[in-house]
């Protein structure tokens, strides 16, 4: 078996150790621009550069070392439709997701936002929490790492809701679905959670119109992909104190660029897309697995459905 692996990073021995470890059956070639790769099985990678297309055209399977499948799906039908494109099924994100989500959360419920500008100014002023009946939480995405950041929210007694493409029902999480639930979701939202992910329907969803539908002094909170946010207008919204606060882990441009107006917001918490990091250990453990399995012709876990794009 050979595998063609591709880091943006370009630090790759760590991955051959951790393959040679969980696949030592596998011979890993590394991807090199204006190098043509020799036949390989399988290939691993995240987001690929468009060069390394045509060495992506006779695997019989690509395996992604993250959840998200946007950076591949950009190319379309340039990656055929018969390869089957296998993204990661938690692999240690889940709870990471969690450890982000429940503190952000917990954060703007305890108003440490405000505490942390008030201790910059010196200024001793005890606040009162809101009240949590209308401090709603609501999770856009119920797959694998939505459901885990549902999950950890559960304690601390928030009325929780989840939106997504398609019907889910979850135990103690009042669901929405579809175009039609999501203006009523919205409406009862105080803290919007977005974990979907990118698509040609979920692209802009965090616009005027949606986040304005949200009660007054709202909080967003972006895991997700920084296309799910129209960044002029949350910044829109901020100037008028109807989104009273955001966290943000993902942008359209990242590096974030350093002129952009996020980082001048105080009320933006910007981090550098790490609310789930890829674990290589587990991730290489997970995706071993799957390519034994594919190679036995035994069914794989989390194969990216291209019509919905995840
Ligand atoms: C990270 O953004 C991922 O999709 O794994």
């Amino acid at each position: 078996m050979r595998i063609l692996l591709h880091r943006a990073d370009g630090k790759t021995e760590p991955w051959i150790k951790d393959f040679a470890r969980y696949l030592p059956e596998a011979e890993v070639v590394v991807w090199e621009k204006g190098v043509p790769a020799p036949p390989c099985d399988y290939a691993v990678v995240f987001v690929p550069p468009e060069e390394m297309l045509p060495d992506l055209q006779n695997v019989k399977g690509i395996f992604l070392t993250g959840s998200g499948a946007d950076g591949i799906l950009r190319f379309g039908d340039a990656i055929p439709l018969h390869i089957p494109v296998v993204r990661l099924t938690d692999a240690g994100m889940g709870a990471q997701m969690a450890e982000y989500v429940v503190h952000a959360v917990l954060r703007y419920y305890r108003r440490f936002h405000e505490y942390e500008e008030l201790a910059r100014a010196g200024e001793w002023a005890p606040l009162l929490p809101p009240v949590r009946e209308d401090f709603a939480v609501g999770v856009m995405g119920t797959g694998v790492l939505g459901s885990r950041v549902l999950e950890a929210l559960k304690p601390f007694g928030f009325p929780l809701r989840a939106w997504s493409r398609t019907a889910r029902a979850i135990d103690g999480v009042q669901c929405f679905h579809g175009a039609d639930g999501l203006d009523t979701f919205l409406r009862g939202t105080r803290v919007a959670v977005c974990m979907l992910p990118l698509t040609e329907e979920t692209n802009n969803i965090l616009n005027l119109t949606n986040m304005a539908k949200m009660p007054q002094g709202s909080f967003i909170v972006n895991v997700g992909r920084g296309g799910h946010v129209s960044e002029p207008d949350l910044l829109n919204l901020m100037r008028t104190g109807h989104i009273e606060a955001a966290t943000l882990d993902v942008f359209r441009h990242e590096p974030l660029p350093a002129q952009h107006p996020f980082w001048k917001e105080p009320r933006i918490t910007i981090t550098p897309h790490i609310s789930a990091l890829t674990l290589r250990r587990e991730s290489v453990q997970q995706i071993a697995g799957k390519m034994r399995q594919m190679a036995q012709g035994e069914p794989v876990a989390d194969v990216i459905d291209r019509s919905i794009g995840y």
